[in-house]
């Protein structure tokens, strides 16, 4: 049966190295019968978590009633959540983190958020490998943490300009992961 999944975008770059990484991963998955949702956080207006400690009163998931609100159900109704992000100050771009950051509010809401299956696809200027390792563990601690299951992560190391990845094997890897999910 056909899975729910969300892909996360971390970049404002239409058309850059993850959208098209994104992009390749849901062709994959979409034929292979899932029903993807693409959520692009970066013209999202999604502040960051206040620790109000207010979600779900009053019904919305975030209390200051932002944008998140707006994707907080479609996210925690998906089987898989998938994140393709360029890597920042070797990080997760702020925008993307500012969802993650509202994760919480599954928490404290005492909703069901675990036990999704996820993927990472990320890409950085950086030629070494190690310039990923922050972004990696922070991933791997919110998978163990949510007890999710890692489906595989996609790192491309060395690009930077807008549809340097097309020059790599990346958006066929990230198609092919699509497709297995
Ligand atoms: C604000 C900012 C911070 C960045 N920080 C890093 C970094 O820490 N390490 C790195 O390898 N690349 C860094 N980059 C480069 C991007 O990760 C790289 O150009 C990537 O391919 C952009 O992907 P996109 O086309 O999907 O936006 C940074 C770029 C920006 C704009």
């Amino acid at each position: 049966m056909g899975k729910k999944i969300v892909v996360l975008t971390g970049s404002p770059r239409k058309g850059g190295n993850s959208d098209r990484m994104a992009d390749a991963f849901i062709a994959g998955a979409q034929g292979a019968g899932h029903t993807v949702a693409k959520i692009e956080t970066a013209p999202l207006d999604v502040k960051g978590c206040r620790a109000c400690d207010g979600c779900y009163r009053g019904g919305r998931a975030c209390f200051f009633n932002d944008d998140f609100n707006g994707i907080a159900q479609e996210i925690l109704e998906a089987d898989a959540v998938v994140f393709a992000t360029p890597l920042y100050w070797f990080s997760f771009p702020a925008q993307l983190k500012n969802v993650m950051d509202k994760f919480y509010a599954f928490v404290v809401g005492g909703k069901e958020f675990k036990g999704k299956e996820c993927a990472l696809l990320v890409c950085g200027g950086d030629a070494e490998e190690t310039a990923f390792d922050g972004l990696l563990r922070s991933y791997g601690l919110i998978v163990e943490y949510l007890d999710w299951t890692d489906r595989g992560r996609l790192v491309v190391t060395g690009v930077n300009a807008k549809g340097e990845i097309d020059k790599t094997d990346a958006p066929g890897r990230a198609e092919a992961l699509g497709a297995e999910f």
